[in-house]
């Protein structure tokens, strides 16, 4: 089934169309060499996707891709700096040599680093925000949306955060541009849905990753997790990939334009804290 079928899905879907069900896609994973990017790759894989990933860090890369072969799966790695307008139109110009159709886009790349508070920011620091946030979800979308559409329409999932969808004191510039994306995602997916394109959205929060690293010199706070997050733990970046899986495949045939946050429920319960000692919420610091 493709995006723009218009045929009634089988009501008793062969265990076949369940079990691989980005059978002979070709996916595309930016930053797809570890953390969150890297679950997708090898969980996209796995699926009967062929993976092409766009990664910085070539080690990053070299071990995704030999861990999905290792699978008997099917991923290549190139490297690009997504901020990079050339390396992105270079990455464009590979897949397209290697495959006659682009099914997925997947912009996972995004930081939040280097944290400023806005009084001691630079209009640098804005750039470098923009340019790590934003800038690269649109020019690697324009770069493949073409192709997408001229070989029978496809998914995009564009990472963001909770932070995008809430007040973020932290890092305003950050938070800001998490919410262009979320915004970006929307727009796009009124604007597409016609020529058979699905956007959608995750706000991440609270996963371990090599960006957002909870474990070392938190070893001592684990026991926080249940007043902090609704979940009562620490999230797992496999757990944001079979999110971007469902809204990768035709399991989300009918799913477009909405940001999902990934996160442990922490924009659902946003203020409130759970105090184990006391065994109640309250929306207020209270200890443990
Ligand atoms: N981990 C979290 O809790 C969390 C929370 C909120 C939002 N997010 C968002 O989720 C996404 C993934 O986050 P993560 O924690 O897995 O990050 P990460 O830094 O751990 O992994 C990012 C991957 O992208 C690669 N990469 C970095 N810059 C690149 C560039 N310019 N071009 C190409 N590749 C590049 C890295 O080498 C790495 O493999 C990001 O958009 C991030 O902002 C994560």
């Amino acid at each position: 089934m493709s995006a723009q079928s218009t045929q009634q899905p089988s009501d008793v879907p062969s265990i076949d169309d369940w079990n691989r069900l980005l059978a002979n896609k070709v996916a595309i994973v930016t930053g797809g060499g570890e953390g969150i990017g890297g679950a997708i790759s090898r969980l996209f894989a796995v699926h009967g996707a062929r993976v092409e990933i766009a990664e910085i860090d070539p080690e990053r890369g070299a071990r995704a891709v030999a861990e999905i072969e290792a699978a008997g799966g099917t991923a290549r790695t190139h490297l690009v700096d997504v901020r990079e307008a050339a390396d992105v139109e270079r990455f464009r110009a590979a897949v397209l040599e290697e495959h006659d159709h682009v099914d997925v886009l997947v912009n996972n790349v995004g930081d939040y680093r280097p944290i400023r508070p806005f009084k001691k920011s630079t209009p640098e620091s804005w750039d470098a925000m923009y340019q790590i946030n934003f800038l690269h979800v649109v020019r690697v979308t324009h770069a493949f949306l073409e192709p997408m559409i001229e070989t029978g329409g496809g998914s995009i999932v564009n990472f963001h955060s909770v932070e995008g969808m809430r007040g973020y004191p932290v890092e305003p510039i950050y938070a800001s541009m998490k919410a262009a994306v979320a915004q970006f995602t929307t727009c796009l997916a009124v604007e597409q849905g016609r020529n058979g394109i699905r956007v959608n959205g995750i706000g991440t929060d609270l996963c371990q990753t090599p960006q957002v690293d909870y474990r070392s010199g938190w070893e001592e706070h684990e026991d926080l997790w249940p007043s902090w997050a609704p979940v009562g733990r620490l999230g797992w970046p496999e757990e944001q990939a079979r999110v971007a899986l469902f809204l990768a495949s035709d399991l989300s045939s009918y799913v477009t334009g909405h940001n999902i946050p990934v996160d442990g429920g922490t924009k659902a319960g946003g203020g409130w804290f759970f105090s184990p000692r006391e065994g109640r919420f309250a929306n207020r610091p209270r200890g443990l």
